[in-house]
């Protein structure tokens, strides 16, 4: 059985005072519900200036709390200015690192290639890596996010051995529903998280398939979350806006409207 993993992107929001703040009242609210999280894995993935904050924080009070980057170099050292290596992540003790996020896909120019590039470069410092797919509204509107998904999963998990497939996480975020209030019908993300597992039979084993977890993204709050965890493939979710409250994300960790 897959454990969920419930994951709030932060995105380019809160500073390292507000993120040690933020991670302090999440902790507080999960420990005040008893949240289990061997149960239901809860993690944040935070903009690299509050990596260390976030780290001295889970380390002093000894928080189940995953964190992780929302980028990584392909590189591990070198002349890359302005870039960040997984060595370096590793060293803050991340857990997780977000990859080809649609707003990488689609203000930086990052191919299916360079994101697979990027999750092996993090695997390869231990580091699992939360590749991102989904749909654009155009494509929605012609019926084809099922293959246009998939032949994003082939490309970005292009190259990885079968050690690392079985670690892998994917999100699957339909960029329509990023930041809209247009949540994915739980159908919807349904549909999608399954043809997503059937890619990964086809490309590893079915043994791969099963152990992967496959997380939604796209206008998730705890009004919602419920029906969508129902989904059988639906192993989570990529929260963003809602991850900035940490009542809210508590709520939404523990399936709760
Ligand atoms: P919202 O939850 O704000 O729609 O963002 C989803 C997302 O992009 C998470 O990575």
């Amino acid at each position: 059985a897959r454990t969920p993993l419930m994951a709030g992107n932060w995105k380019m929001n809160l500073d390292h005072h507000q993120a040690t703040h933020l991670v302090q009242k999440l902790a507080w609210t999960l420990k005040d519900a008893k949240h289990d999280y061997a149960a239901v894995e809860v993690a944040v993935m935070v903009p690299f200036t509050d990596l260390r904050s976030v780290q001295t924080l889970v380390d002093a009070d000894k928080l189940e709390l995953g964190y992780g980057a929302q980028d990584v170099s392909a590189h591990t050292d070198g002349a890359y200015t302005g870039e960040i290596s997984p060595v370096m992540l590793a060293k803050l003790g991340c857990r997780y690192v977000v990859v080809g996020h649609s707003e990488r896909r689609q203000y930086h120019g990052e191919d299916d290639a360079l994101v697979a590039a990027k999750a092996r470069s993090a695997f390869g410092q231990g580091i699992v890596p939360i590749v991102c797919v989904g749909e654009g509204l155009d494509i929605r509107k012609e019926g084809r996010q099922v293959e246009y998904t998939l032949a994003q999963v082939e490309g970005s998990l292009a190259g990885l051995t079968a050690e690392q497939a079985a670690q892998v996480v994917v999100a699957y975020e339909p960029v329509w529903a990023i930041g809209t209030g247009e949540v994915a019908t739980p159908e919807d993300a349904q549909e999608v998280c399954e043809a997503i597992r059937g890619k990964l039979r086809e490309m590893f084993t079915p043994e791969i398939a099963d152990a992967v977890r496959v997380l939604y993204g796209g206008s998730v709050k705890s009004g919602n979350i419920a029906a969508i965890m129902a989904k059988p493939d639906v192993d989570g979710a990529l929260v963003g806006g809602a991850s900035l409250d940490a009542e809210e994300f508590a709520k939404i960790v523990r399936y709760q409207s």
